[in-house]
């Protein structure tokens, strides 16, 4: 059920809003060169309208693949505003939590792939990947291998906005004079089958898997923490990858114990059929019933976003 023709709750023009937005708002990813602004008020399903009251389709979920479930959904105000009444926050550091927080990580638990029982809630996807990266260096700090503290990640793909997750996104306006950025970042081609150029006539995986050998090789599998990846490419295109490509990720990684961070952001919850598609695109099923290593997941929901570990980590 949606709401119906909810009203913005302020009278201001579409011209005084953008103005307003020019002085004040601060946009990620945005040159200040372009002036360019659209601000919208209002959203039904997956049509949403703008402050001139233009009506749009809304075909990526609030602009970033967020509002899956569709916009004016009365069920989800209402439980907001139920909990609002409860309990307005209960942070979870130290040996605190809140009852909503420990019953939303256990269906988590049992919606993830078998071995991931551990769930870390953030508020965002770039600050779940941030988190992914310090959990995966942890990991291997807690088995005697502080040194294996390098991330792989790739171009084009996309994994935040802030400082570590900005890092490890491969799309260079992105960290245009913020620099240096995280050390200990490295980046590898993505599967991109639309440029057939990148692979110099090779078979994409067989290139991808060669390259990705050769990195391992190179910085030392003792000083790899993990890859990086989303199951699919968002922001990079929105690319499918070959079916081999995971699954021989994968495996290759397992070989040099090297974890894989599957980034969720926008792929988990039934955005493509799976509740996580990385177990359907890591492995080629929709369950994992025995990984061998320990990816840390990322996904976002409304409102929260998480990180994931297996039991064993
Ligand atoms: C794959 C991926 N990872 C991370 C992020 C960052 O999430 P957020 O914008 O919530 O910080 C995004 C955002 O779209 C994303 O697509």
């Amino acid at each position: 059920m949606t709401i119906s023709t909810t009203r913005p709750t302020h009278n201001l023009s579409a011209a005084e809003l953008e103005t307003l937005d020019r002085r004040h708002l601060i946009h990620p990813h945005q040159r200040s060169q372009r002036t360019f602004r659209r601000v919208m008020v209002r959203g039904e399903r997956s049509t949403v309208w703008d402050a001139t009251g233009r009506e749009l389709l809304d075909l990526l979920g609030g602009g970033i693949w967020v509002a899956q479930v569709g916009h004016g959904r009365r069920e989800l105000a209402e439980a907001a505003s139920r909990q609002m009444s409860e309990l307005a926050h209960y942070t979870g550091f130290f040996e605190f939590a809140n009852d909503k927080t420990v019953l939303l990580a256990d269906r988590l638990a049992s919606l993830a792939p078998d071995d991931f029982n551990r769930v870390f809630f953030t508020c965002g996807g770039s600050e779940g990947v941030d988190t992914a990266i310090k959990v995966a260096r942890l990991f291997h700090h807690h088995r005697g291998q502080p040194d294996r503290n390098w991330i792989l990640a790739r171009h084009y793909g996309y994994h935040g906005a802030t400082y570590g997750s900005g890092t490890a996104t491969g799309i260079p306006d992105m960290q245009h004079a913020v620099g240096p950025n995280l050390p200990h970042i490295e980046k590898l081609m993505p599967p991109y089958p639309y440029r057939k150029e990148f692979y110099g006539g090779q078979d994409p995986t067989d290139f991808l898997l060669a390259e990705l050998e050769q990195t391992i090789t190179r910085i030392g599998p003792e000083n790899i923490a993990a890859m990086i990846g989303e199951p699919i490419l968002g922001g990079g295109g929105v690319v499918i990858p070959p079916e081999d490509y995971w699954p021989r990720v994968r495996q290759l990684l397992s070989t040099h114990g090297i974890l894989l961070i599957a980034d969720e952001v926008i792929t988990a919850f039934g955005r493509t059929g799976a509740w996580f598609d990385s177990a359907r695109a890591a492995c080629g099923r929709t369950s994992w019933s025995r990984p061998r290593e320990s990816p840390a997941g990322t996904c976002r929901s409304v409102p929260c976003s998480c990180g994931r570990r297996s039991r064993r980590s």
